[in-house]
């Protein structure tokens, strides 16, 4: 059980920290929540004690015996500021202390994630950036913002991101607090990074199709930490029903030839090509133009298939910059670790690619699931441990290993 801090600043984005605090408490953390005295106009302490099972308090003379600013700072694992507004980005930029969370934000040694949440406008001008860099510059994670419906009618980069979203990096930075370092040296800035996502479906007439299990869960994680290590992120999406990760954009396709098209024609401009989606292999040869009807009892259906590109294997064929690495996944079923690691190899060796992600999947492994294991195998034969968690924490692990191999070159 970890000790987190959740800051709630003044923004309407605030009933979504109580969906965050609701998600953090239920993967077992102990959440004190501390808001600032404009939160309480959005959501009120009532809400957040009950939610939290702590008193709730803005300012340092509220049980003061306890010395609540110093003990709250000095006792947590993380804190996390969702939603983070322009005014308390500028507070904790400037080093003020002027309520109870500006106080704890000085105390604290732990990491600390700041999820902005305002309008575009606010976002981007260049006092808040300059606050950003200086959080930044001084190891604080700061989210980039989800673009979208903002709270009027108008859209733009400015969103609070999900309460799944931000509930994941907290996990990952709790799992592993380098990521913290990482996250804020924005040591993957200036790549530009390409990952499909999810799983292809082939239609077999307008209302049917064949398809996998692939829920996009590990792609859109990859492209979160990406994101939050600065790099330029695009994802190709095949039929995922999650919302876009903050910082990122998203091209959606649905069949194998709709993703070889994308992922061949955005791969030209990409550092790091990440091939996490599952193309089927695949695809009736002709769909039907219109719904297939049943005739009678007895009746059978042949539907022949026909087999798709490998779009991974075409990737590497036609790559013309010698810099860029291509990662691609293995999914196997095996029957022990070593047959697993066999398989993997074997795949590796076919596709050619610079890194290989194994995972044994299964039983109802890895698909949909928000924890996995993984192996992580290098051209030159290494092959990582077993590496086990939150997807989130995967995909850090897979970006240092990306970002190695990089350097190794
Ligand atoms: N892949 C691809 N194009 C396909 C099938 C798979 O680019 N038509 C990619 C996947 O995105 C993944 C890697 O190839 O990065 C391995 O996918 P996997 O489904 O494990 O293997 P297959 O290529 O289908 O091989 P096999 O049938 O032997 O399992």
């Amino acid at each position: 059980m970890s000790r987190i801090l959740l800051g709630v600043a003044g923004g309407i984005a605030a009933y979504k920290a109580a969906e965050l605090l609701r998600r953090l408490k239920e993967s077992g953390h102990d959440v004190t929540v501390v808001p600032t005295e404009a939160a309480l106009q959005f959501v009120g302490a009532p809400t957040w004690a009950a939610l939290s099972g702590h008193p709730v308090a803005t300012d340092v003379f509220t049980g003061a015996e306890t010395v609540p600013h110093v003990a709250l700072g000095r006792a947590a694992d993380l804190v996390v500021v969702a939603p983070a507004t322009a005014d308390v980005l500028a507070r904790a930029a400037s080093g003020r202390a002027d309520d109870l969370l500006t106080n704890c934000l000085l105390t604290a040694t732990c990491p600390v994630l700041y999820a902005p949440a305002m309008h575009t406008e606010m976002w981007q001008h260049p006092a808040t950036r300059a606050n950003v860099a200086t959080l930044r510059e001084r190891g604080a994670v700061v989210i980039d913002p989800a673009s979208g419906r903002l709270t009027g009618a108008d859209s733009g980069p400015g969103r609070l991101p999900e309460p799944d979203e931000l509930a994941g990096i907290a996990g990952s930075v709790l799992d592993r607090p380098d990521i913290a370092a990482a996250a804020a040296g924005r040591d993957l800035s200036g790549l530009r990074v390409l990952i499909s996502a999810g799983g292809t479906r082939e239609p077999i007439d307008p209302v049917r199709y064949i398809g996998n299990a692939s829920s996009g869960l590990m792609g859109y994680a990859l492209a979160r930490a990406a994101a939050l290590r600065g790099a330029d992120v695009h994802l190709v999406a095949a039929n995922v029903g999650l919302p876009v990760p903050a910082g990122t954009t998203v091209t959606g396709v649905r069949t194998t030839a709709e993703l070889a098209e994308e992922m061949t024609k955005q791969a030209a401009e990409a550092d790091i090509v990440v091939m996490s989606a599952a193309p089927a292999d695949f695809r009736p040869e002709s769909a039907a133009d219109r719904k297939i009807k049943k005739t009678s009892a007895d009746q059978t259906l042949d539907i022949h298939l026909v087999q798709n590109p490998d779009i991974l294997a075409g990737l590497v064929a036609d790559r013309t910059d010698p810099a860029q690495l291509i990662v691609g996944f293995a999914a196997e079923t095996a029957g022990t670790p070593d047959e697993l690691v066999e398989l993997g190899r074997a795949k590796f060796a076919r596709k050619r690619c610079d890194l290989l992600v194994l995972n044994a999947v299964g039983d109802g492994k890895v698909f949909g699931q928000a924890d996995s294991e993984i192996r992580i195998l290098a051209g030159d034969g290494r092959v990582s441990d077993s590496l086990a968690g939150s997807k989130d924490t995967l995909a850090h692990h897979i970006w240092d290993a990306a970002r190695r191999l990089r350097a190794d070159r």
